[in-house]
């Protein structure tokens, strides 16, 4: 989806996939990570990131839509948000070295190059890194992702540490939680 659709989704606060209570303790649980610095791709009106530096991480966030960055600052002024875009993730100048947690929140299914993306997610990843994607969305099948290719592609580079599919009426819901070791 085009840069100024996201834009104009956020401008007129057609937001439905916001989640005003994310919580990720059972997956933070799950890879044994409590602290340390997180990094959130796709990181929206940043509730997820505000979730996470309430959890004491140091947060990083990434989006490049400018209304939703706007949003997020006032969500989390501790967290430090940068417009960029994901394409283009391998020359970006990251605050951090390496990132114990590297969350995608329904981003790597409009991301085109995937491969390169998650390069250069492994290579910035020292813990784990979570990715929550719809595999069915029955209003909108755009927004998913084919699980095989997608899969194949993780274990290209990851470990897949657990792995959780949630149905819903008209959709199905993944999330993986996987570690670059
Ligand atoms: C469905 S929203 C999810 C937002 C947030 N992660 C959440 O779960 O609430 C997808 C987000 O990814 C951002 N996005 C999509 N493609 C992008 C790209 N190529 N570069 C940067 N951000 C992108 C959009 O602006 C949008 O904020």
């Amino acid at each position: 989806m085009a840069q100024q659709n996201w834009e104009k989704s956020y401008k007129n606060k057609e937001i439905p996939w916001r989640n005003f209570s994310p919580n990720l303790s059972k997956i933070l649980n799950k890879a044994n990570i409590f602290s340390g610095v997180a990094l959130d791709l796709g990181s929206g009106t940043g509730e997820f990131s505000k979730w996470l530096s309430d959890q004491g991480f140091k947060v990083e966030g990434i989006d490049f839509s400018e209304e939703a960055i706007n949003i997020a600052k006032e969500i989390c002024p501790l967290c430090n948000f940068s417009n960029w875009n994901l394409e283009n993730l391998e020359n970006y100048h990251f605050k951090y070295k390496k990132y114990d947690i590297i969350l995608d929140s329904k981003v790597i299914a409009f991301i085109e190059d995937k491969e390169k993306y998650l390069n250069v997610i492994h290579f910035k990843l020292k813990g784990a890194f979570v990715i929550q994607s719809f595999l069915y969305h029955k209003e909108k099948p755009l927004i998913a992702v084919n699980e095989e290719k997608l899969e194949k592609l993780l274990k290209e580079k990851f470990n897949i540490l657990d792995k959780e599919v949630i149905s819903l009426i008209n959709k199905i819901w993944v999330e993986y939680i996987l570690v670059s070791k």
